[in-house]
């Protein structure tokens, strides 16, 4: 009779035991079900963030892309040459720096720094002037050093006269197919804050 009572209560224990460590696996389990959940409804968050990103030698574009931040509350990026262009670099038509850049469409001129966390902004407003009718090469070096997949890129530019022509179409075919480029614009010198401001608005981002 003790042997069958001591029997049933290694029975009982073993039973126990095992429930117990089921219901430890289900709460990790739990757990990690949360905690994917939390990093994916950040990503989620952070990924809704514009960025304006500029290159200008001479300012006007500068302008238009501060106002751009301003408006959309978004953070700002100056894309700055390793080698800065002095005034001779950009004399054009004297077969000066950027005449030279220009005329090879496999030119990628360095950038000193770059942005850290694009990963968290999912709209790029993009401002350049032209170039010879194009963007400047440092463009290119900006768009092929970075994954722009799922992203939204709104181009805009700056020039004396000339329109953003095919400027725009020749940068997007450096990103990833699923990059959605949205209709850009060319601003003239001088262009009003409330200018920049209904463009913004046509275009439709959401901030
Ligand atoms: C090398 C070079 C080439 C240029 N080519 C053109 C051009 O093809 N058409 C045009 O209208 N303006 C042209 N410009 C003028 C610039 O597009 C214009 O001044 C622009 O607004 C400058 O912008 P930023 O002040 O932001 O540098 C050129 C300027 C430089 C330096």
């Amino acid at each position: 009779m003790r042997k069958i009572v001591s029997l049933l209560l290694s029975f009982g224990m073993i039973f126990a035991l095992a429930a117990c460590s089921q219901s430890a696996a289900s709460e990790k389990q739990e757990q990690i079900q949360s905690a994917v959940q939390k990093t994916e409804e950040q990503e989620a968050d952070v990924s809704t963030k514009t960025l304006v990103v500029y290159f200008s030698c001479t300012g006007t574009t500068k302008q238009l892309a501060e106002y751009a931040a301003e408006i959309l509350g978004a953070d700002l990026y100056e894309i700055v040459p390793e080698d800065l262009y002095t005034e001779a670099d950009l004399a054009y038509y004297t077969n000066g720096r950027a005449d030279q850049e220009q005329n090879d469409s496999n030119v990628r001129p360095a950038i000193s720094g770059g942005v850290e966390n694009m990963n968290e902004y999912n709209t790029i407003i993009l401002g350049y002037p032209i170039w010879h009718g194009q963007a400047p090469r440092i463009i290119s070096t900006f768009l092929e050093s970075y994954d722009f997949s799922g992203k939204t890129i709104v181009p805009f530019c700056t020039s004396h006269s000339s329109g953003i022509g095919s400027s725009a179409d020749n940068l997007h075919v450096l990103c990833a197919d699923s990059t959605l480029w949205m209709e850009g614009r060319r601003f003239e010198s001088g262009t009003s804050k409330e200018a920049m401001e209904e463009w913004l608005n046509h275009t439709d981002i959401s901030n």
